[in-house]
């Protein structure tokens, strides 16, 4: 069988490099030239774990290639994946469907034989319905006739771990409408069906609301935590013993109740949005994800007002440590990262800003432009010369065990605002440290 896939973002390029490494042969296509040389000459575009070697060793194995060319890529396969972007509409916080849309009308200009098309990209419900009605229109158009299948395929991969979630799904939902694509998609996924993966079979509206659904009660675990960590403020509780109290109840579960300073990401703020925007749509006032969205806003705020309460609302030549720039840690994504928002917020206020992150710190760079008062240094202990607090955004692993007596030599001021928690009290109290966290006792103070 060979697949093409449209889009070599986070999901797509982890979708072909994968169904490659299955034996697939692959044509992956994107719009930009530059990301499709690089990937031909094997140069991963995105940090991923993994994902140099998978690319190198199906691109040496000519299993997968990457191309600017839409007609080739159509050409070359019956099965067809849409993995562009659909980022927020900057008008309504609906899901922008203009790349999503474009690529259904490419697949209609150069569609030759009959074609199965599997949409990964998030789409908001009707969306498939509108790629079938676009290809429709395109192929009128020219005056073919030409059949095709469409099936709703959303991605759960977590960037990160994305090579590993697309190699081994939890589950691999497919929403169609046609038993006979549902035959070519059990086939297609048949490999991965045998390493354990579940397939879960729906009608296509359900598959569109499943996705967003499960990123939006992800994005409802994280804000309700928040909201707790705000309480534990101010009854003097700690939010990380209620959280290993929750976590024991296995209805609840250990997993995103973790209290932070926001969710951030590619997908969970835009889905949260789009959500909200379909519930509008279809006269459903969608009250509890209004709440997550104003949560997660109020958490990021609420961080960056007790820092500036601290230090002082005006810099005036201070300066902030930063470490972490990524959303989360594993992926150097910092589309809608609190720490960028925060960053922002800081350098306002007349602080200057140095900042580290292990990957995440060129498309930082980029987002924030150059700027005097805003430096990214190299290794994380670069930032903190001279500073008069350190800010952590992210949870890397190589934050989590410092040597606290060296950084405070380094600093100006021994101050630390954590905003993942990622420290024991008791060593704070000792480090000499005054420490501040999300939803515990300030120590040290
Ligand atoms: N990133 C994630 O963790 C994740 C997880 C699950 C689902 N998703 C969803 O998958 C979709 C893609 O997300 P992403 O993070 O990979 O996006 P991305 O922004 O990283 O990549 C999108 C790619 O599509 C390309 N593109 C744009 N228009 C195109 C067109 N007409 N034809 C071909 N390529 C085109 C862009 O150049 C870009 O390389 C989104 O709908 C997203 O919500 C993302």
């Amino acid at each position: 069988m060979k697949i093409s896939v449209f889009g070599t973002g986070y999901v797509g390029l982890a979708t072909g490099v994968c169904f490659a490494d299955m034996g697939y042969t692959v044509m992956s296509l994107d719009v930009d030239p530059e990301k499709v040389d690089k990937l031909n000459q094997a140069i991963p575009t995105i940090f991923e774990p993994g994902l140099e070697d998978i690319l190198k060793r199906n691109l040496d194995a000519k299993r997968i290639s990457f191309t600017t060319d839409y007609k080739k890529a159509v050409d070359a396969s019956d099965i067809l994946f849409i993995a562009v972007g659909t980022p927020t509409s900057d008008v309504d916080g609906s899901a922008n469907l203009s790349y999503v849309v474009s690529a259904a009308e490419s697949i209609g200009q150069f569609m030759s034989s009959k074609k199965t098309i599997l949409t990964k990209s998030t789409v908001p419900v009707g969306t498939n319905y509108l790629i079938q009605s676009t290809i429709k229109k395109t192929l009128a158009a020219r005056g073919a006739k030409i059949d095709f299948d469409i099936v709703s395929n959303p991605e759960f991969l977590r960037e990160g771990t994305a090579i590993h979630d697309c190699l081994h799904p939890d589950r691999i939902v497919i929403g169609f409408e046609n038993e006979a694509a549902a035959k070519i998609v059990r086939r297609l996924y048949d490999p991965f069906i045998k390493n354990g993966a579940k397939m879960i079979e729906m009608d296509i509206s359900s598959a569109e609301v499943t996705k967003y659904a499960a990123n939006a009660f992800l994005a409802t675990k994280i804000s309700i935590m928040n909201e707790f960590s705000r309480l534990c403020d101010k009854v003097g509780a700690n939010i990380e013993n209620v959280r290993v109290g929750l976590s024991a109840d296995h209805r609840i579960g250990p997993h995103f109740i973790y209290a932070g300073v926001g969710y951030g990401g590619s997908c969970f703020p835009k889905d949260v949005k789009a959500l909200i925007h379909t519930g509008k749509k279809y006269d459903e006032d969608l009250k509890i994800l209004n709440a997550v969205e104003e949560t997660n806003f109020i958490q990021r705020d609420r961080f960056v007002n007790h820092v500036l309460a601290k230090l002082g609302s005006k810099g005036m030549g201070k300066k902030i440590a930063v470490w972490g720039v990524a959303f989360k840690p594993g992926t150097d994504d910092i589309r809608e990262s609190p720490s960028l928002y925060a960053i922002e917020k800081f350098l306002s206020a007349g602080y200057a800003v140095s900042a580290y992150d292990p990957v995440a710190a060129e498309n930082a760079k980029i987002q924030l432009g150059s700027r005097a008062d805003l430096t990214f240094v190299p290794h994380q202990d670069d930032a903190l010369g001279g500073a008069d607090a350190l800010c952590i955004f992210t949870e890397w692993k190589s934050f989590l065990q410092p040597d606290f007596a060296k950084l405070k030599k380094s600093m100006k001021q021994s101050v630390i605002f954590d905003g993942r928690n990622i420290y024991d009290l008791e060593v704070m109290r000792e480090s000499g440290f005054e420490y501040h966290s999300i939803g515990r006792p300030v120590v040290g103070a």
